[in-house]
């Protein structure tokens, strides 16, 4: 295939996609090519995880660097044992109450999954989508599928075959296209391999609903410095990153907060306000790009993505975002809204 030809789109029912599709894609990964499909957080950018040199395409199309650990992605419990060793019960019962769903695990790695899909780490992140084209997919390939989300590295995740399109089209075999994906943002990942249990990242699972399982389960939010050890491999702050500069603003008095704000509209050219669908009027009469997060955090983490490409496709040169409420999947676009801050918070 020459690289105009690439890649092959293919629009695929969501909940019930045409099997020639997937039976092409499944073939796709088992030649060592590369496929992105949806899942219910983000769309991933999938290749064979048993193999070294598949895996390393991954990295080469995203410019991903080879110390940030990949997804494991499987069809089913049994696949679980392939992937990983000397898996613990706590594994087991979140499984059964998450799975198929937006948690990944990071447990001890096995044998089989090649050292560059981990990073060189003795243990490997794994989950089970829940999304009808992704399990057909795992299972169409019958190999588990290692899959980072299919943007290029530092690029907001996609949630629309249009963003992958944008990042990867010339280095992809192909996209399978089912719509928007239902969560927005990533999914949840917790360390098994640390006790007691760790959340690396907020994400499509909330905390509070993960504590009920294991409620001695730890959350150090991000540090703000630079020079701090990361909480999660590869997970650095400059992630997530529109074009333009973000800057987060925090606070209780709305109307401190909007005076905040509007000092650095005052003070830039071409300005994009971030905020929940309550708060955006108020900014109508400002000369800025305005942006409503929807009503609720399950609507703002399906916005956020696309909001922040849509910023930077008006032109923007700043983007004023407002803090959301960190409960729910309100942490997992805290913690988005914070990386692409790179750590610009304002507490007003
Ligand atoms: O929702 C999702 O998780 C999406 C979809 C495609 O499944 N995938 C995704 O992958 O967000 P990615 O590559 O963007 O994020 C993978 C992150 C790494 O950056 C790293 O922080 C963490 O998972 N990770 C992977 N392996 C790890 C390990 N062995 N130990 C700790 N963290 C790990
Ligand atoms: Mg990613």
């Amino acid at each position: 295939m020459t690289a105009t030809e690439k890649p092959h789109i293919m629009r695929v029912h969501a909940e019930r996609p045409a099997a020639s599709a997937i039976e092409r894609a499944a073939l796709t990964i088992r030649a060592g090519g590369l496929v992105a499909f949806p899942t219910e957080t983000v769309y991933g950018l999938g290749a064979n995880a048993f193999e070294e040199s598949a895996v390393a395409k991954i990295f080469r199309a995203k410019g991903r660097p080879a110390n940030d650990p990949l997804i494991v992605h499987i069809a089913d419990i049994d696949q679980l044992e392939t992937v990983a060793r000397e898996v613990p019960e706590m594994a087991h019962a979140l499984a059964r109450r998450f799975w198929p769903g937006a948690l990944t695990l990071v447990l001890k790695k096995s044998a089989r999954i090649p050292a560059n899909l981990t990073a060189g780490l003795d243990s490997v992140a794994v989950r089970m989508p829940d999304h009808a084209v992704a399990a057909a997919l795992l299972n169409a390939a019958r190999r588990p599928i290692a899959a980072p989300s299919a943007n290029r590295f530092s690029r907001p995740s996609p949630t629309i075959a249009e963003h992958v399109l944008e990042d990867l089209a010339d280095k992809i075999d192909i996209v399978l296209d089912a719509g928007r994906t239902a969560i927005g943002v990533e999914s949840t990942i917790l360390s098994l391999v640390d006790a007691p249990a760790r959340l690396l990242r907020p994400g499509g699972v909330s905390f509070e609903a993960l504590r009920e399982l294991v409620p001695d389960a730890r959350y150090a939010p991000l540090t703000l410095d630079e020079g701090s050890p990361l909480p999660a491999p590869g997970s650095m702050l400059k992630h997530y990153s529109p074009r333009a500069r973000v800057i987060l603003f925090q606070g209780d008095d709305i109307g401190a907060v909007h005076a905040a704000m509007r000092e650095q509209i005052a003070r830039h050219r071409r300005v994009g306000v971030l905020t929940s669908d309550a708060e955006a009027g108020a900014f109508e009469d400002d000369n800025v790009v305005v942006i409503g997060l929807g009503a609720g955090a399950e609507q703002a983490a399906r916005r956020l993505f696309t909001a922040l490409r849509a910023f930077d496709k008006a032109g923007v040169e700043l983007i004023l975002a407002r803090a959301p409420e960190k409960q729910g999947l309100g942490l997992a676009v805290w913690d988005r809204l914070l990386r692409a801050s790179a750590g610009s918070l304002v507490e007003v």
